[in-house]
């Protein structure tokens, strides 16, 4: 089933400490963005790709993707002080699709089996976001001391992509936007409006590059991929 996708990447990359953008940095022989746009490229199902650019970083971020070969791009919006305000900028540009995917730029390793079982859990049930179990011991902590052990089964580490109907996600940006409410991703905006929000299972591998520990993580999946 065809899907569009927006791609924040108007971050500083603040946590990397690289003093850009740190999705220029490289991971092996390409930038972090290439890595993740070449997934939407090669995917058959993906029929538009929307990327929230700084303004002083889009003629850089152009030159990449006629570089790469990546022509899937139908546009390249301002990005907001915020990820949540960089997204509502694509979906203000975008047309109508039935499917909108929300996937941080800076997850290189996404799948496209992934990517498909969202797609189809969103045409299902309206709203769908990937995660992965919680690995560790979870506990609660006030003032250095522990208040309470969670149950582990029923905690969740969430990514992206997050899939939505077009429309409900365009509702809850809207209303978010109305009332002032800034949420760390789509999914509460969606959450908000007691809308249910489906958890498909992924992988540990679709990591975030965040701090430069994850960028040797990320040689090591590429490594491992290529085996
Ligand atoms: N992003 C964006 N607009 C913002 C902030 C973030 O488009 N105002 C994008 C980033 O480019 C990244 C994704 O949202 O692809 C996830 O954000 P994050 O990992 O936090 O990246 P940065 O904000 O760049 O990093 P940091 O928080 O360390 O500064
Ligand atoms: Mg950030």
């Amino acid at each position: 089933m065809q899907y569009e996708v927006v791609l924040p990447a108007a971050g500083s990359g603040k946590r990397m400490g690289a003093g850009q953008n740190k999705l220029f940095l490289l991971l092996e022989d390409k930038p972090i963005l290439i890595h993740t746009l070449e997934v939407f490229q090669d995917d058959e199902n993906c029929t538009g790709i929307w990327l929230a650019v700084k303004p002083e970083e889009r003629g850089f971020i152009q030159q990449l993707l006629k570089k790469f070969h990546i022509t899937k791009v139908k546009g390249l919006p301002n990005g907001g002080e915020e990820r949540q305000h960089s997204v509502h900028s694509c979906l203000k540009e975008m047309q109508q699709v039935e499917i909108v995917l929300v996937h941080d730029a800076a997850r290189p390793f996404i799948t496209k089996p992934i990517i498909a079982r969202l797609v189809e859990a969103a045409s299902e049930k309206g709203a769908a976001i990937a995660g992965v179990r919680a690995k560790d011991t979870m506990k609660k902590v006030r003032d250095g001391v522990i208040v309470e052990t969670i149950d582990r089964d029923s905690l969740w580490m969430i990514q992206t992509p997050q899939a939505f109907q077009f429309n409900l996600l365009a509702e809850a940006e809207d209303v978010a936007e109305k009332v002032g409410f800034l949420g760390t991703d789509e999914a509460m905006l969606v959450e908000r409006l007691g809308h249910a929000v489906h958890i498909v299972e992924a992988s540990y591998d679709n990591l975030k590059m965040t701090t430069k520990e994850d960028l040797v993580l990320g040689e090591a999946i590429l490594r491992k991929r290529a085996l």
